[in-house]
């Protein structure tokens, strides 16, 4: 979703923002800008450039302006409140121009802020939440709704005319931009990663978090902010993750942090020892293919240090073995693809560790009364360790008594912080919006936690866990065949679906889950219109749905359930139904029924949605480009969802 970066010190700031933004791309946006501070003439302005659409839109804007500013903030906005426009944009000003910020996050209390605000004089020029911000801090900075000289009089004369309660401004101002961003922090209820400036304290950024992520770094020729690592980490390494309630000063010389009182507080330094390259495409067309392909990898790594003296060990979950033996209930909440790896798991724990476990999307289960105890162990997956969702899920969870097991990609993400223990996938940073790596990543991490419970229950024997351990660690090389073999069936099953209006996925028993995940991939980044059923379901349906030519894409591996698939798509073949399916390499039999096969290597059932999933994965990428689609940056999509 929306992004901010910021710096001060002695280069160039448009150049770093730029740069940075273009980081921030893969995130999701619609509109992007700039502030940059002008001291042509000697007095120091904002100067605010913004654009609609594209960060390349406004780099080619500000490469015609001669902005000399060492001391600047950007961003690029997701719409929330307010459509896409110029005027919605970030950064937004206060009445007179000498104050600006960016903002990630939602300020829910906006509209009573706007009111008030406006009744005291500020003049509104966006339907941005974010806007009040501008005006909050000007008012603790000034004093006053309308600048530094004028106001201060006027706004107590439209409090005392219109009768309201309002809160008294900050008169007559404590001129301090931090001490400004915090007193305004005081009277926003919601969310926010902010950062501000002002004309009249050059070289100053102020910063404020409170549930979105801010980071921040000093490197050799200034300071830096970032609502997001990967924007700043070709200046340091070594980034400090604003905690909430936390505030930053940066200037050239130096970053001063502080509590919400204003008192200094030491910083955790956290070392980034990922490399950069992995956030490049590295010669491969588009990013979603080189995560795709870096599958094997994922689940090897994934595995590592997992298996030691011959026993599974996940020591990071934060519960000991005697805790983990009481559990009687298991909920997997999640968004998105993250849910369908939760589809997955139920099937692996109750099979093997038989613990009933029950999937939500985060957004229903924080709305719900489940029923909690506190032998209850809620696993909250999540690629990106912010989606809001699911984090208002693990709050709400561990107030009623569940331990809490978080699966993140994203170390130190508000998610890991939060539960009581947590699993990294390993993936590295994944930059396509669809989720890919990050999915088989988060599937063999619950399929860890599968054996675990099995094995503390004694469900299933060491040695049964630990050749289970090794099949799942074969899955690398059985996804490396399928990225080696099958491109052409991929691409000849994509041709046979690409002018389609919609599309079946079907399958059954994992099948079905994994079906989830094919049809989800397809309509997110083909805009193909796609649903999954439970084959068995067909009938009770959507098989009214089946013409001729309409394309149904069947998973149908080896599995105590492969004849029953096989029966559906005859139904939907009687139909005429143009049928691409997913089976196990050595099935000639499946060529009968289907007009287009996708093998995967023989594997047993339970790790079948590792596998079975990436050739999901690579039609739908090739459906999009056949379409004209923008595989990297889907339509209306953010990498992280952090508003409800
Ligand atoms: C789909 C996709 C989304 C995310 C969902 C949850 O490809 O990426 O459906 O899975 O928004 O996001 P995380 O996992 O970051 O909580």
């Amino acid at each position: 979703m929306c992004g901010i970066v910021g710096y001060t010190g002695d280069e160039l700031a448009k150049d770093i923002l730029i740069n940075g933004l273009k980081r921030l791309e893969y995130r999701g946006y619609d509109s992007a800008g700039v502030a940059l501070e002008d001291a042509t003439g000697g007095v120091t302005r904002i100067d605010v450039i913004r654009r609609v659409g594209k960060v390349a839109g406004l780099e080619s804007e500000l490469a015609g302006v001669d902005a000399a500013a060492t001391c600047g903030i950007g961003h690029t906005r997701w719409a929330t409140h307010g459509r896409p426009s110029m005027a919605n944009a970030h950064p937004h000003t206060s009445c007179d121009g000498r104050i600006a910020i960016v903002h990630n996050g939602i300020i829910e209390n906006f509209a009573e802020l706007r009111e008030e605000l406006a009744q005291r004089g500020h003049t509104f020029t966006s339907d941005t939440d974010t806007e009040v911000f501008a005006h909050l801090i000007e008012e603790a900075y000034y004093g006053c709704a309308t600048g530094p000289v004028a106001g201060a009089a006027a706004g107590a004369a439209a409090d005392m005319a219109s009768g309201q309660a309002t809160s008294a401004p900050a008169a007559p101002g404590c001129h301090d931009l931090m001490a400004a961003v915090r007193e305004a922090c005081t009277r926003v209820v919601g969310a926010y990663g902010l950062a501000a400036v002002c004309a009249d304290e050059p070289g100053v950024i102020a910063v404020a978090r409170k549930d979105s992520p801010i980071v921040i770094g000093r490197g050799a020729r200034g300071s830096y902010v970032a609502s997001d690592v990967i924007a700043l980490i070709d200046a340091t390494r070594d980034v400090v993750v604003l905690e909430d309630g936390q505030f930053a000063r940066l200037a050239p010389e130096g970053i001063t942090y502080t509590d919400a009182e204003g008192a200094p507080i030491e910083p955790t330094v956290t070392h980034i020892d990922w490399d950069i390259d992995m956030a490049e495409k590295g010669g491969y067309p588009d990013f979603m293919l080189k995560e795709i392909c870096e599958q094997p990898r994922v689940v090897r790594d994934t595995l590592v240090g997992r298996m030691t003296g011959g026993e599974l060990s996940i020591d990071e979950l934060g519960l000991s073995l005697e805790e983990l033996n009481l559990i009687d209930r298991v909920y997997v909440i999640a968004c998105g693809t993250s849910y369908h790896a939760g589809l997955i798991a139920k099937n692996l724990i109750e099979m093997w560790a038989r613990i009933p476990c029950e999937v939500e999307a985060a957004s229903e289960f924080r709305y719900r009364n489940p029923i909690i105890t506190p032998s209850t162990l809620v696993v909250a997956v999540s690629q990106s360790g912010e989606t809001a969702d699911t984090l208002a899920a693990i709050r709400d969870a561990r107030i009623k008594g569940a331990k809490v097991f978080g699966i993140t990609n994203v170390v130190g993400s508000p998610v890991a912080r939060e539960s009581d223990g947590v699993i990294y996938t390993k993936a590295n940073k994944e930059i396509a919006v669809a989720s890919t790596k990050s999915f088989i990543g988060q599937v063999v991490s619950l399929t860890l936690l599968a054996l675990l419970l099995a094995q503390v229950k004694y469900r299933l024997t060491v040695g049964q866990v630990r050749m289970l351990f090794r099949e799942l660690g074969d899955t690398a090389e059985q996804i490396q065949w399928i990225l080696d073999t099958q491109k052409d069936a991929i691409h000849e099953a994509a041709l046979a679906c690409k002018d389609a209006r919609s599309a079946l996925f079907v399958g059954r028993g994992m099948g079905a889950a994994i079906a989830n995940e094919g049809a989800l991939k397809l309509k997110e980044i083909s805009y193909l219109h796609a649903e999954a059923y439970a084959a068995g379901e067909m009938k009770h349906g959507p098989i009214a749905l089946i013409d001729p030519g309409f394309p149904v894409i069947a998973i149908a591996t080896k599995s105590p359930v492969y004849d029953k698939t096989v029966s559906n798509l005859k139904e939907c073949e009687a139909r005429g139904a143009k049928i691409v399916v997913v089976a196990t390499e050595g099935d000639e039999d499946i060529a009968q029924i289907a007009d287009h096969v996708i093998y995967i290597p023989p594997v047993r059932d339970t790790f079948s949605a590792i596998t079975a999933t990436v050739p999901l994965q690579l039609l739908a990428r090739e459906v999009a480009l056949m379409r004209g689609c923008d595989v990297d940056q889907p339509r209306n999509l953010a990498k992280s969802v952090t508003v409800e």
